[in-house]
């Protein structure tokens, strides 16, 4: 296992066969637990009126405001109670069968390692913060927990299809960088904004990136970037829509059509988007953040 970046192709040695790890919540220092605090303020202060209803309620009703990084197995009973769902303890990124076997049979793989402190607005890898902060609130939303066990059923099936690309574009634009279209404005619903300082702002009001409706195919065919803000942001009219969308749809004949298409740049408007916003582009031209 590399202890720099958390990345492992194999279960280290003394590691459990579905990868799963204790939390060990007892061994994080005052040090992590208060890393875990800061980052906690920052954000809490920042997305009511941004993030999404349901994000919200989650945070809430999980009880996520009590001070330190949470215990998963407390988390995991309030989660079941709600909609069926666990968190599991990971040691970092597990490989695409694993991680879509835990999605399909409800348990929320997280990384229990946390950021250093001079790491808080940016990391290449999920870590506690951002998976329990940013995904787990979502995941007491019935529909949206819904959404993402048929997700890893998907997966699985991807897999198979040799499709892959196409279905991690739907969980990048959807699960991470989501938009939702609510009553009272545009709300941020996706994990990788609501757990980024910067970006939770620059996804609502920067005039630079495009915000376009949501569209299955349209979403497998886009690229994204991993380095910097999204240029596209995807954005849905509510949780029942996309949950109806894609578990209606047969993706297999999908991926098919697509693997004979190009795929479509970051950035770029096409003449059939419904667009809600048409980016400058502005941040993409500065170069990276
Ligand atoms: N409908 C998809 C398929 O045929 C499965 C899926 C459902 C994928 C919901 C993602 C979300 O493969
Ligand atoms: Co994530």
């Amino acid at each position: 296992m590399n202890q720099e970046t958390h990345v492992v192709d194999a279960p280290p040695p003394g590691i459990a066969g579905d990868w799963t790890v204790a939390q060990d919540w007892q061994h994080y220092t005052p040090e992590e637990h208060a890393t875990w605090d800061t980052l906690f303020a920052r954000q809490a202060k920042l997305l009511p009126g941004r993030a999404s209803n349901a994000w919200l309620r989650g945070l809430d009703v999980l009880k996520l405001s009590k001070p330190g990084i949470p215990d998963f197995a407390e988390l995991s009973d309030r989660l079941m109670a709600l909609t069926g769902w666990q968190v599991v303890a990971v040691p970092g990124l597990v490989p695409d069968d694993v991680f879509f076997d835990h999605m399909a049979n409800r348990r929320f793989v997280a990384g229990n390692f946390i950021r250093r402190p001079d790491q808080l607005d940016y990391l290449q890898e999920p870590d506690v913060f951002h998976d329990v902060f940013g995904h787990v609130p979502m995941l007491a939303d019935p529909v949206f927990a819904d959404y993402l066990a048929a997700y890893g059923r998907g997966g699985q099936r991807a897999l198979g299809l040799d499709a892959l690309k196409y279905l991690g574009r739907l969980y990048w634009y959807t699960v991470e960088f989501g938009l939702i279209a609510e009553p009272e404005g545009l709300r941020i619903y996706g994990s990788g904004i609501v757990s980024s300082y910067a970006e939770s702002r620059f996804a609502l009001d920067d005039p630079s990136p495009n915000r376009i409706a949501f569209d299955i195919a349209r979403v497998m065919r886009t690229d994204y970037r991993i380095d910097d803000f999204q240029q596209n942001y995807f954005v849905i009219p509510s949780f029942d829509e996309l949950l109806r969308v894609t578990v209606e749809s047969d993706f297999a004949p999908l991926y098919e059509a697509l693997k004979a298409q190009p795929d479509i740049s970051v950035g770029v408007v096409q003449s059939d988007d419904i667009v809600l916003s048409h980016g400058t582009q502005a941040h993409a031209r500065r170069g990276a953040a």
